[in-house]
């Protein structure tokens, strides 16, 4: 399937103050506790017209979930983005290396919006299943596809199908983030399902979802209405969690202990 991407869409987008805060980024040592571009890379008196990420709510004190998409980017991704915006969420996105050498304008969107990028392997290959040495050259590769195209490197990894052995986890240079809640929007491909599913989120969840399916996508107006209705401030995973460890695995944030 060939599919166009919009290529004058995004450099719309990317105004030449947008664009400058990308370069900026660029090289910016990577920070344990990612806040989105480094504060030095934006405070130029010219930003303040900048979409730019900050340090988002204080999770400590309000509740806040992870929405996460996995196996992008691909066709739809650019719409959500959007909806995302229109509601004033962060996200976090797990992505496929060889499709983001397919979409590089589509990850330097969301890079530029303040989402958050992981790494979910070049190929989608089990990592339970191969070698460590295999599973650091899928990784690798993803890494170095998305700082080519975005000027940083992904600051979390999900593992495909949530599988990982130890033998990985040890080898691994960035923090893990897996989830609490599970929509099934892959499995139901139905928004409405996909929508009650996220009712079981409480603050701290992680919650998994798929960019690759317009269900998906149809599902977030009413489910960031109905979370936001509910008090919930949407952030990325690293600033859920406030300061994720490498080879440490992180199923929820803060306050998920606490319930609601
Ligand atoms: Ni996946």
């Amino acid at each position: 399937m060939v599919i166009m991407v919009s290529r004058l869409k995004v450099l719309q987008f990317l105004s030449a103050s947008a664009l400058a805060l990308v370069l900026a980024g660029c090289g910016a040592p990577l920070s344990a506790t990612w806040q989105g571009f480094p504060p030095d890379a934006t405070g130029q008196a010219d930003g303040k017209d900048t979409p730019r990420a900050d340090a988002g709510p204080d999770c400590a004190q309000v509740k806040c979930v992870a929405l996460t998409f996995d196996d992008g980017p691909g066709p739809h991704t650019e719409s959500l983005l959007d909806i995302l915006d229109e509601h004033e969420a962060k996200a976090t996105f797990f992505l496929i290396g060889k499709d983001v050498v397919k979409f590089p304008d589509i990850v330097r969107d969301e890079a530029a919006r303040g989402h958050e990028i992981g790494n979910h392997t070049w190929s989608h290959q089990d990592l339970a299943k191969i070698s460590v040495a295999a599973g650091q050259r899928e990784l690798s590769k993803t890494d170095a596809a998305i700082k080519e195209v975005t000027g940083a490197a992904p600051t979390v990894m999900r593992p495909p199908y949530g599988t990982i052995r130890e033998d990985h986890m040890k080898s691994l240079d960035l923090p893990v983030a897996m989830w609490s809640v599970d929509t099934f929007d892959w499995k139901t491909r139905d928004a409405k399902k996909t929508v009650k599913a996220a009712e079981k989120v409480v603050p701290g969840s992680i919650v998994l979802m798929h960019d690759i399916h317009p269900s998906t996508i149809e599902a977030m107006p009413k489910m960031l209405t109905d979370l936001k209705a509910r008090g919930f401030h949407f952030v990325t995973v690293s600033q859920l969690v406030g300061d994720p460890k490498p080879g440490t695995d992180y199923k929820t944030g803060r306050q998920a202990a606490a319930g609601n």
